[in-house]
């Protein structure tokens, strides 16, 4: 559509050109009045119009082709950076993949709707102006022809030293919102640790150096386009001169020095556009191949192609000497584990710390593939099946459960948006936090602080417990429910969890021996020691 649209305004502001000396010609030569230079007039104004329409139609087009990209890179790093923060990849920062998807994207809008396009009409359009120069006026199209590279030429050179500075520039500001975020999230911490001023001392200077490196860019980017400037400048000059002498000597006629003169300016105004462009689209190029880097990196999502998934509560589990190692580490977190887990048992998963409790449950949820042996259930891997339909069939409760900043409620049904008031109340009984949440001035509404902030641990693992239960899945994964609780609450959880095992297939990680009570079988892990 781009190029179409810039064929067409290509000829249209040659029409114009020629249009514009023809009449301004006839005018002061030719001595014709208004009412004869009516026709040709009129002419040019439509032809006006239509040079205005073309460029709204190219930017509609451009616009339109700016959201889709940007809306379709947007939703791919979502998903690679919700596929890496799945398997707790520390290559993702929140505070940065933030930035990223939004004001770093949206920095292309200037890349696709105006550098694009502007790009296209500068290849197209001074190629249109020499060729039309050409036919009237073989002196300025030599002028043009030669001197309009020179535009391109400085571009390169000014780019080159303008595409080192953007990308620091991106670059801080993601570092200065990964930090921000990190600081705000740990403030209590450092307030209580008497670091708060510290933090605030090295966000301050990280503001600073992102403040001198936007004006570093900013200048060069106004030296370019100063540049730029003066070489379209001085090269019109040129032809304007060429054209004068010409026209004194009367080696020329009025009508074809007009044409030249109108038409040599618009030969590199499309070039002198593109350079300006070139600097708004650099912070959302820099923006794009860091979102492609994260793109890359995340592991790709099983084809699942539609095929069933089994379920739990019928068919069992089956790892067969699994060996898995994360890709930092030199020893394997997994080596050699052979288990079953039957339909309707809660097999419990002992071991020192360390031995790869909770990496075995990523496993059994499909997050991790191991390198060796196999996890199966009803004959396929687990790896393989539809990660939403496998999903769908299990609860898991992690070692830290994680609540958002919002109420109660909200929080629990995340185990099942769209669950009733009812429903929400009868799983908090189960989870026995019922009277904890009614005990607050606002109940379920009562809204929590970020991370789950204003409830004891014993009550943040019941919730969380509610959470599964209100969830209803025949598979449960629960890493840890008791861990740092002291005897009394763990007694309380342990309830809440004896209730939730009742009809469901569960492993349950833990040390601790009275967890391992409430299970059917209990399987011990070893830890894998250094090689080294
Ligand atoms: N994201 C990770 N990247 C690299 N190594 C990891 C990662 N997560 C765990 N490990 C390592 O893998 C091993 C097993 O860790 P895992 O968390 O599975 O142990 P665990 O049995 O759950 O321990 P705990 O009882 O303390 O929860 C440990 O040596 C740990 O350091
Ligand atoms: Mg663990």
């Amino acid at each position: 559509m781009s190029v179409l649209l810039g064929c067409v305004a290509a000829l249209l502001i040659v029409a114009q050109a020629w249009l514009l000396a023809d009449v301004v010609a006839e005018a002061f030569l030719g001595g014709r009045g208004l009412d004869q230079l009516g026709l040709p007039m009129a002419v040019l104004a439509g032809v006006v119009l239509m040079r205005a329409a073309v460029a709204w139609a190219a930017e509609l087009a451009a616009a339109r082709a700016s959201a889709q990209a940007k809306s379709e890179l947007r939703g791919g790093l979502l998903a690679a950076g919700a596929r890496l923060a799945a398997i707790g990849d520390p290559r993702v920062r929140s505070g940065e993949l933030a930035v990223l998807a939004s004001p770093g994207i949206d920095a292309l809008d200037g890349y696709f709707s105006r550098y694009l396009p502007q790009l296209l009409l500068a290849v197209i359009v001074p190629i249109a102006m020499v060729v039309a120069l050409l036919a009237a006026d073989w002196i300025s199209a030599l002028i043009v022809a030669f001197t309009v590279p020179l535009v391109p030429l400085f571009m390169a050179l000014v780019g080159a030293a303008t595409r080192e500075h953007t990308e620091a520039q991106l670059s801080t500001l993601q570092r200065l919102a990964g930090h921000f975020l990190d600081v705000v999230a740990g403030l209590q911490t450092l307030k209580l640790f008497g670091r708060a001023r510290a933090q605030a001392h090295t966000i301050g200077r990280v503001t600073d150096l992102y403040r001198r490196r936007a004006l570093a860019t900013l200048r060069v980017t106004f030296l370019s386009s100063l540049i730029l400037e003066l070489v379209a400048t001085v090269a019109v000059a040129i032809v304007a001169v060429a054209i004068g002498i010409r026209l004194m000597e009367g080696s020329m006629g009025l009508r074809a020095g007009l044409f030249a003169l109108i038409l040599a300016p618009e030969a590199y105004a499309p070039l002198r556009r593109v350079g300006a462009n070139y600097h708004e689209s650099a912070e959302g190029m820099a923006a794009a191949e860091r979102a492609f880097t994260i793109i890359e990196a995340a592991p790709r999502r099983p084809p699942g192609n539609g095929r069933r998934v089994p379920d739990p509560s019928a068919e069992p589990i089956v790892l067969c000497g699994i060996g898995f190692a994360y890709p930092q580490r030199r020893s394997p977190a997994l080596s050699g584990v052979s288990l079953e887990v039957r339909p309707g048992e809660a097999l419990g998963v002992a071991g020192t710390s360390g031995c790869g409790k909770s990496t075995m449950l990523a496993l059994l949820m499909g997050l991790r593939q191991p390198y060796q042996g196999s996890a199966r259930i009803g004959g396929l891997e687990i790896g393989m099946l539809d990660r939403r339909a496998w999903h769908a069939r299990l609860a898991w409760i992690p070692q830290r459960p994680h609540f958002f900043g919002g109420s109660i409620a909200d929080n629990v049904r995340l185990g099942r948006p769209g669950a009733s008031e009812a429903e929400v109340w009868r799983a908090l009984d189960a989870a026995g936090v019922r009277d904890v949440v009614r005990a607050l001035p606002l109940g379920l509404d009562s809204v929590l602080g970020d991370g789950g902030f204003g409830l004891a641990a014993g009550e943040r693992q019941r919730l969380a417990l509610a959470r599964a239960f209100l969830r209803d899945a025949p598979l449960l994964l629960l890493d840890e429910p008791t861990a740092g609780l002291d005897g009394r609450t763990e007694g309380e959880v342990l309830a809440a969890v004896r209730r939730m095992l009742v009809g469901r297939t569960a492993v349950v990680a833990s040390h601790r021996p009275a967890v391992a009570g409430l299970c059917d079988r209990v399987v011990t892990l070893e830890r894998q020691e250094s090689a080294t």
